[in-house]
């Protein structure tokens, strides 16, 4: 009897060795353990055994059979549910390498690259980063810049006016604002002198589009305010701009010129290694009525503020030669900075 047991949960553990999937033991579990299966079967049969001490061998046989059974069962069925549970898994994963292709890295905008080497160029040289609005007042864009009623930068053919107006303003005095130079106007309102700052920005022109003007283009403006500051600190800080920004073997230089907002004024040229001069900016030391303007004596504080294009210091340095090609934002052209 004991080998028929034994030989009887043998077989019902090669059984169970052999299914290979949750719904095959569960079936086993209820031919193997159930009333019809061997081993309750043999159970049955316990009654017939001719002594006491045979009949509790046999008994304890059949049970400890069960349990064994009963054990295998439960182990199988936990091995397949995790089997199951991986291939299920491993299904329905992404394979996400598969969509982006190699892993690309993008960089940073022509004009973006060269807005921060700007700001770190002047952070390096003492000045702090200052911003202002792109939709500004007629009074901060040209009023308070000197720019008097009858200039012509004042008129629609040059400049975007917009209807909204801020409280307090008339519809139709705000602009986008032709030049960083109200940020001039924001800061010394804003801070107390000594004042060092750059402010590169965002600034708009009706112009047509073409190789050499975009409607929208960037700048980056310099005020300088303290006392006793001279066209030689001007001269100075641009010469000592050009070098660190270009390089050593470039130079600077000013040509007279004129804005309303700066006396006297200079455009400011750089002078390439091939001895070739290339006009950058607009400069000049900061004209007394927009130190008025700005709050501050022009009798204490003097200063100086020059301003020149983004766009154009990044087209220059890459070779590019249509300032279209840094707008339209074609990935062919952008990817090869
Ligand atoms: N704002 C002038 C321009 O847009 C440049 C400039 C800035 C000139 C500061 C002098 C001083 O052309």
């Amino acid at each position: 009897m004991i080998d028929e047991i034994r030989a009887a949960r043998d077989a019902a553990l090669a059984q169970i060795e052999r299914a290979d999937s949750i719904e095959s033991v569960s079936a086993l579990d209820t031919s193997l353990l159930g009333k019809k299966g061997s081993l309750a079967q043999l159970k049955t049969q316990l009654g017939g055994l001719p002594t006491i001490d045979e009949k509790k061998a046999a008994g304890q046989a059949v049970n400890e059979a069960l349990q064994t059974v009963t054990a295998a069962i439960e182990a199988r069925r936990a091995e397949l549910g995790e089997a199951a549970l991986l291939a299920k898994v491993q299904a329905e994963a992404l394979d996400l390498t598969e969509f982006v292709g190699k892993p690309t890295r993008g960089h940073a905008h022509l004009v973006t690259q060269a807005w921060e080497r700007l700001e770190d160029v002047f952070i390096g040289l003492g000045f702090q980063v200052a911003e202002g609005p792109e939709v500004e007042t007629d009074w901060h864009n040209f009023e308070a810049l000197n720019m008097g009623a009858g200039h012509p930068a004042r008129g629609e053919f040059d400049t975007l006016f917009v209807d909204h107006a801020p409280p307090g303003e008339q519809p139709g005095r705000t602009v986008l604002r032709t030049h960083t130079s109200p940020v001039q106007i924001r800061t010394m309102l804003e801070q107390e002198p000594p004042i060092y700052i750059v402010a590169p920005g965002r600034v708009f022109r009706r112009d047509t589009p073409d190789a050499t003007h975009m409607p929208v283009f960037h700048q980056i403006e310099g005020l300088v305010i303290d006392r006793d500051i001279t066209m030689a600190d001007l001269a100075g800080t641009i010469e000592a701009f050009t070098k660190a920004f270009f390089g050593a073997e470039f130079t600077s230089r000013l040509r007279p010129s004129y804005f309303p907002f700066t006396e006297p004024s200079a455009e400011f040229d750089i002078q390439r290694p091939d001895g070739s001069w290339l006009e950058l900016g607009g400069c000049g030391m900061v004209h007394p009525n927009v130190l008025v303007a700005g709050g501050l004596d022009p009798e204490v504080w003097s200063g100086f503020a020059f301003g020149f294009g983004i766009d154009r210091m990044a087209t220059m340095r890459h070779q590019v030669d249509d300032i279209r090609d840094m707008f339209v934002n074609d990935i062919r052209f952008i990817e090869q900075f």
